[in-house]
């Protein structure tokens, strides 16, 4: 392997030592400009489509090169995938699209805000940033939103998505009423919860594209006010602190008056800090000094600023609500700082802290094959979706595997839905809240290096990987498809149900016209064999 050759072994060593460095003078000048240049393109782009009023005509025009491929050869025609590129996508990994026949989906309009059904009617490209910069104004947001700006609203109805208010209405999927859809035999249908096409709409999370080409989309928004009222809870022992988070993500009682957000940072096995935020209108006068405008270029990273609550105790403050949905923005919730270990220092960021956070297209434009292989076995990047009953086992095994703090749960409801759970499983017995038809689960995110590899010690990520997943298919959990995944087929298909899956696939035309699921989501390199190659230290 040439990378570990001894010349190149050095040279490596030095620059991760120095890492900091490295991306201040080069990769954040180059992710700006690459941004100003991204930003432009798709402007560009934007315009020459944006036209909410031929929304129709750009799914037609869509359908039609999906019937001109139905026309080609069987045997020799590639599966269908949008096309855009990977390094655009927020996805860890890099489906192999040259492998396909690509159709572009140039659909960026906000089509039909609905305020009496509390509904938007959007194109899947839209973002998380416009749609919020759209409706915070009007005085609503998504029901179901997420952190990052960059994130498309189809991307996330594809896939999954999960936020600070899922302890009140669960995965994005749950704030979907609609879905527009162009099949494998070009036809353009709807599929809604209770229409003929419902196994459609339940199978359609959690499939990654394999199923259709999405064109539209209807979503809940709630009603908003202008600030977020937080409130800071320091607490101190594992038990109480997952006890705490239970009880107010009213996973214990279904009639608890519930907090419209909460969120917990893990800094330790013993310490957290448990949010709470409530919509609230802006303070009186006299409480101006609570006001914090999180999003500001020089103001301390978010989960940096919440740990010091751990000290100063319990606390609170008002945030605006866009700073609020995007805190964790400007550090990708702690990421940076393992790339820029001084990020937060004042001097940094009252100098250089508008530069931040470095763009993800950015880094995955230049990651690469060489890069790709090494970082997927020195850091570890993981949303899993868990149940919150074993929440301090998932600490320790997260603790065991990766040593890597801080840890991030979001509380979120999974529904009962019956025969209809699409590829999730039903919540077991025991997962349930009392009396509901829902489970508490939560979103374990664990991103970072593992103090492993920190240490310069042996590190076997795929084992460790592997080990984590055993524990979520044990405890009847799942990984969010985006990141790495190291499943076999068979412990993919234990994991989640494709019973549904598959005869949606074979009822729609999805089969022989796109990728399976488990090969649209497995990581695009032999990660057996290349994780061999990287246990030992650099
Ligand atoms: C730093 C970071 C932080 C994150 N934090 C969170 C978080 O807090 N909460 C959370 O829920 N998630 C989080 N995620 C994950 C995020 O939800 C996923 O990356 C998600 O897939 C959205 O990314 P995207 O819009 O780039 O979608 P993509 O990766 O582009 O798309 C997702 C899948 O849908 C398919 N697809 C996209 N558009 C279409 C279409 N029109 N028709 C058919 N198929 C389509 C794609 O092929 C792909 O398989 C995070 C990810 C990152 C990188
Ligand atoms: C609300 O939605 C229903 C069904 O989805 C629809 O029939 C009705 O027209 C909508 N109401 C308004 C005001 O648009
Ligand atoms: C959030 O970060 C992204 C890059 O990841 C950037 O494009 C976007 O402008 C940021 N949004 C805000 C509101 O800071
Ligand atoms: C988690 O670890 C702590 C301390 O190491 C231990 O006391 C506790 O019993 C463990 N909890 C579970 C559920 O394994």
């Amino acid at each position: 392997m040439g990378f570990t050759s001894k010349i190149q072994k050095p040279i490596i060593r030095w620059l991760e030592d120095n890492r900091g460095l490295v991306v201040l003078f080069f990769c954040l000048p180059a992710s700006f400009v690459f941004d100003l240049i991204l930003r432009f393109k798709v402007w560009v782009q934007r315009s020459l489509s944006n036209v909410p009023e031929t929304h129709q005509q750009r799914v037609a025009e869509i359908q039609k090169q999906v019937a001109r491929w139905n026309k080609e050869d069987s045997r020799q025609r590639k599966l269908l995938c949008t096309s855009r590129p990977n390094w655009l996508s927020l996805s860890l990994t890099f489906f192999p699209k040259d492998n396909c026949h690509k159709v572009p989906i140039n659909l960026y309009n906000i089509l039909e805000l609905d305020e009496k059904n509390l509904t938007v009617k959007v194109e899947p490209m839209v973002t998380v940033g416009e749609i919020t910069k759209y409706l915070i104004p009007k005085g609503y947001t998504l029901a179901v939103t997420l952190e990052i700006a960059d994130a498309t609203l189809g991307g996330l109805a594809m896939g999954v998505g999960m936020t600070t208010y899922s302890h009140k209405v669960g995965l994005y999927q749950e704030a979907i009423r609609s879905y527009e859809v162009i099949l494998g035999d070009g036809s353009l249908v709807t599929a809604t919860r209770d229409n003929d096409l419902s196994d459609l709409y339940y199978a359609l999370p959690w499939s990654h594209g394999s199923l259709g080409f999405l064109t539209a989309l209807d979503l809940d928004i709630v009603p908003v006010k202008p600030y977020v009222h937080m409130r800071y809870i320091p607490v101190k022992g594992q038990k109480k602190y997952c006890d705490t988070i239970r009880e107010l993500s009213g996973a214990n009682d279904k009639d608890r008056e519930l907090d419209d957000f909460i969120e917990a940072t893990i800094y330790s096995k013993d310490e957290a800090v448990v949010m709470v935020g409530n919509f609230a209108d802006a303070p009186p006068i006299v409480h101006w000094g609570k006001i914090n405008n999180l999003a500001r270029w020089f103001k301390p990273w978010f989960y940096c600023h919440v740990k010091t609550f751990l000290e100063k105790g319990e606390s609170e403050e008002y945030i605006p609500l866009r700073q609020y949905l995007l805190r964790h923005n400007r550090s990708i919730f702690w990421v940076v700082e393992d790339m820029i270990p001084f990020g937060n220092e004042p001097w940094f960021r009252y100098l250089f802290g508008w530069l931040l956070p470095p763009k993800p297209a950015f880094l995955k434009f230049t990651t690469t094959p060489g890069i790709r292989a090494m970082t997927f076995t020195k850091q570890v990047f993981q949303d899993i979706v868990l149940p919150i009953n074993k929440l301090e086992e998932q600490i320790n095994i997260s603790e065991k595997l990766f040593d890597t703090y801080p840890v991030l749960v979001y509380p979120c409801r999974v529904y009962d839905h019956g025969d209809h759970m699409g590829q999730l499983r039903k919540p077991r017995p025991d997962q349930m809240v009392p009396g509901a038809n829902y489970g508490m689960f939560n979103d374990l995110g664990v991103y970072g290096v593992p103090g492993p590899v920190k240490r310069k010690e042996k590190y076997d990520a795929v084992k460790k990987m592997r080990a984590m997943e055993k524990f979520t298919r044990d405890v009847g959990g799942y990984p969010f498809l985006y990141a790495d995944i190291f499943m076999t087929r068979q412990e993919f298909e234990e994991m989640f149900d494709l019973n549904l899956y598959e005869k949606v696939r074979r009822k729609y035309h999805a089969e022989g016209a796109f990728p399976h699921l488990f090969d649209k989501v497995r990581p695009e390199i032999d990660v057996f064999e290349v994780g061999k190659q990287y246990i030992d230290p650099l």
